[in-house]
């Protein structure tokens, strides 16, 4: 593999060990990673043709995320391919900005709570199932990751395309989905899409069978919506937004008085965008709330004055009925189990890094322009595990976001990036991951069973423990 050093930006060059050209493995030993950016300076390599700089602290992470007129989120190529060119997440600027704010009513207090009850379902499902697969081998301890992987993928199909989707097809898609993070290298033999079983091959075969499926349930939603159905899933949401657009629009036009205006008018969008924006959501969410969820688990394992005080805040939240559904005024009136979240987000953030292009010249620092056509990409874990903010980053404490200030370090909360392209789903996921664990403290036991390698990080898109966190899940008594 090749790489060259380039001339020095801000500071001394850096020559970095490389082993796969996948962007997010960008530098496969970690602690490596970490190196580079303890040193403070703006860093720069090549990998193969692009030149890459990476920003070292908070400051000029920020900068970059909010600089739009300068840089723009920068997919690998092969993404164009797997997700289809006229994907949203493709636009920049106004027209990025415009689509953004239909997609925004999506994630608002009240959408969130409609899709609750489709989640917990879940939840019940795979809790089972975890269960179910350590005694299955034995009461012995078993790689988790895969499993994590699989609830997450659930849990987002059933929230974005509700029950229009076969149990048979999310699982499929869960299993598939492995392939399409696999193909996600920055660099790929050319044609590679066309040859089969290479894994840009595979990556766009797994890619387009969950877009068919999602595009079927667009048309599926359609039909249930206009019959005056009951929203329960996001494209529920979005198609009933759509209706009460054109009526609105179609009133109008007829002169017919019009109730209030939507706080949004919509376009109709086909059966095929609205799956291909579904499949987005899953392309953005999967890793990460993989990542997070592998490592909510054991660290709560690690930590049982941790897990018991989560326990006894979702017992008191639910009057003592651990049966008792979790409504959104619950969970987020959990103070704790929310700092929980927190914390395992700031101390393991899933994206540590997003890479973005300079549109034009970029003069990122006074003394330094970066290239047109560079990647430019803002580092978000430094300022996560930045010491003179945070006290003993490298501690697990959710108290420093009840007792400490961590709360007040807003600037430094980097976990869903800044600017215009920041993490949608904020709320969602600090929702979902607070009923996900309290309901996993109510009803189950989990032990974890540390191997040597249970410390140590390897990257696959987001971070994971390097054993694949093996644990044996019983069902509470
Ligand atoms: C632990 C879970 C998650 C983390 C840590 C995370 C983090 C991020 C980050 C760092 C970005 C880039 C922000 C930027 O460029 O400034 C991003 C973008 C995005 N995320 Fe998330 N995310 C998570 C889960 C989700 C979920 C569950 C969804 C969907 C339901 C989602 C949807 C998106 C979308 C659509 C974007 C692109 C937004 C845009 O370009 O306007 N994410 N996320």
């Amino acid at each position: 593999m090749y790489i060259k050093n380039k001339g020095s930006i801000a500071g001394p060059m850096f020559k970095i060990p490389f082993m796969g050209p996948f962007i997010q493995a960008l530098y496969p030993d970690f602690e490596e990673y970490k190196k580079q950016w303890a040193s403070g300076k703006l860093s720069c390599i090549s990998v193969f043709h692009k030149f890459v700089v990476l920003t070292p602290d908070r400051d000029l992470t920020h900068k970059v995320f909010n600089s739009p007129a300068f840089v723009k989120p920068c997919l690998v190529p092969v993404a164009e391919d797997i997700i289809g060119p006229n994907g949203w997440v493709f636009l920049h600027g106004k027209a990025h900005v415009d689509y953004r704010k239909g997609l925004n009513t999506l994630f608002t207090r009240k959408a969130l709570e409609c899709y609750l009850p489709t989640q917990e379902a879940v939840l019940s499902d795979y809790f089972g199932r975890f269960v179910q697969a350590s005694r299955d081998n034995g009461g012995n301890p078993l790689p988790f990751m895969g499993l994590f992987r699989e609830i997450n993928c659930a849990v987002s199909c059933r929230t974005f395309v509700g029950h229009y989707i076969s149990d048979e097809a999310v699982k499929k898609i869960a299993d598939d989905y492995y392939c399409i993070t696999a193909a996600l290298e920055l660099v790929n033999i050319p044609l590679s899409l066309y040859v089969p079983y290479t894994k840009v091959w595979k990556g766009k075969r797994a890619a387009d069978g969950v877009l068919a499926e999602f595009a079927k349930c667009a048309a599926k939603s359609k039909i249930h919506m206009a019959a005056g159905g009951k929203p329960t899933c996001i494209i529920d949401r979005w198609i009933l937004s759509m209706i009460e657009s054109k009526r609105y629009r179609d009133n109008e036009a007829a002169g017919i008085e019009n109730g209030e205006k939507p706080s949004i008018l919509l376009r109709e969008f086909t059966d095929f965008e609205i799956g291909q924006t579904m499949f987005t959501f899953l392309f953005a969410s999967q890793d990460a709330s993989s990542s997070a969820t592998t490592y909510l688990f054991q660290i709560m394992a690690q930590r049982p004055d941790v897990l018991d005080r989560v326990r006894q805040e979702n017992l008191e939240a639910r009057n003592g009925d651990v049966n008792a559904p979790a409504g959104l005024q619950m969970l987020e009136s959990m103070v704790y189990t929310n700092a929980v979240v927190k914390e395992l987000l700031r101390y393991r953030p899933p994206v540590i890094f997003v890479p973005y292009e300079a549109k034009k010249p970029f003069p990122v620092t006074p003394t330094y322009t970066v290239p047109k056509g560079a990647m430019i990409i803002p580092s978000c874990y430094p300022a996560l595990h930045d010491t003179e903010v945070y006290n003993q980053p490298e501690m697990f404490d959710p108290e420093r976001w009840i007792s400490g200030d961590a709360s007040e370090k807003s600037r430094n909360w980097l976990v869903f990036g800044a600017g215009p392209h920041n993490c949608i789903a904020q709320q969602y996921v600090q929702i979902t991951m607070t009923a996900m664990i309290g309901k996993a403290a109510l009803e189950l036991d989990w032990v974890h069973h540390p191997t040597a390698r249970s410390e140590e990080i390897k990257v696959f898109a987001t971070l994971f423990p390097m054993d694949d966190c093996p644990l044996v899940f019983t069902k509470r008594a």
